[in-house]
């Protein structure tokens, strides 16, 4: 049996933290076994939000593939490879822009909530449109049947799929009908209660070191009726109790009872959730180092992933020359 194909990918804007581990990456890395994996970092989609900082995107990709493989993504089994590496990109998303229409873009919630929350008004660049349009190039590029990706990347699915039947439709059957693979993302907010982001300053990242863990953890937010040792906690109201339901499953009843029955202060509940914490990223953290001191070693994955990704990427347009008699 042949197996199924995976594209997905993410945008290189910075470190990554422990809710995309448990989000995405852990979830990328069990599939694969099940797949045959494509993981791309979007280096062009960066820059339809970053078109005037582009000096930190080149070290970000680096930085987010270093993150990828110290979590467990596995060069030799997977493709790991930068978008612009692979020129395809742009001719196929060239050619699909041609059958897509600008009202059924215009339409996308990702892109109306970007124009707002951006404040971009009349100034909305031309490739922030296109963004869905690109995206549906790197799935069908590889003819990825399946993406796995979170709820808000929905939208942009719906898109490709359309794009799909469009381009079959119009000229001939070339392209899968890609499936998103929605994973159980369980919920694990910042050390302050609030969405974990980097811009809050309130994650915690796979590059943090001991330290770092520490005095986080140190700052989280605990239930705030609970004043004295003596008085009995709510852990459901309780940031750190939630660090517990992720990553700290032997322990949480009994951490769960004594914060109910005050048998347990917030210190030391802290401190079990350090060490677990600590010894969850610890096989990342060393691979981390390795991968670190070993600039070359990056460049060498990045450029087979290339070659790997760039023969799928050509012997696909051949395809879609020869469909639409180019
Ligand atoms: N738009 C995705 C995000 O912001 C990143 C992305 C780019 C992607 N190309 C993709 C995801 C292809 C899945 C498949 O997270
Ligand atoms: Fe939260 Fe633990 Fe304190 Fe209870 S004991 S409030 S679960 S930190």
């Amino acid at each position: 049996m042949t197996k199924g194909r995976i594209l997905s990918g993410m945008r290189p804007t910075g470190k990554l933290h422990i809710g995309h581990l448990v989000g995405v990456l852990d979830n990328w890395v069990n599939l694969q076994e099940d797949y045959d994996c494509y993981f791309e970092v979007a280096d062009w989609h960066a820059l339809t939000t970053k078109y005037d900082s582009t000096e930190s995107i080149r070290e970000n990709s680096r930085e987010l593939v270093i993150d990828w493989i110290s979590a467990g993504i596995d060069p030799e089994e997977s493709v790991v490879f930068v978008q612009s590496d692979v020129k395809e990109h742009a001719e196929l998303h060239l050619l699909l822009s041609m059958i897509t229409s600008v009202s059924r873009l215009e339409r996308n919630p990702t892109y109306k909530e970007q124009i707002e929350e951006l404040n971009l008004g009349n100034s909305v660049p031309y490739g922030l449109l296109g963004y869905p349009v690109l995206q549906a190039a790197d799935i069908l590029l590889y003819k990825g049947d399946t993406v796995p990706v979170g709820k808000d990347q929905l939208p942009h699915l719906e898109l490709t799929r359309e794009i799909s039947r469009r381009f079959n439709y119009l000229y001939q059957e070339v392209f899968p009908e890609p499936e998103p693979k929605l994973t159980e993302v369980p919920k694990l907010l910042g050390t302050d209660g609030r969405k974990m982001s980097k811009s809050y300053g309130n994650a915690i990242f796979l590059a943090d070191g001991k330290e770092e863990i520490e005095a986080k953890v140190k700052e989280m937010v605990t239930d705030p009726q609970r004043v004295r040792l003596d008085d009995p906690g709510d852990p459901e109201v309780c940031s750190v109790y939630d660090f517990h339901k992720i990553f700290n499953q032997a322990e949480l009843e009994e951490l769960g009872a004594a914060c109910r029955q005050a048998d347990i202060g917030c210190m030391d509940c802290k401190g079990r959730l350090r060490e677990v914490l600590i010894a969850e990223l610890a096989e990342i953290r060393e691979k981390r180092k390795e991968l670190e001191s070993n600039p070359e070693q990056i460049d060498e994955i990045l450029a087979q992933g290339a070659a790997k990704a760039r023969k799928v990427a050509r012997a696909t347009m051949e395809e879609v020359r020869a469909a639409m008699k180019l």
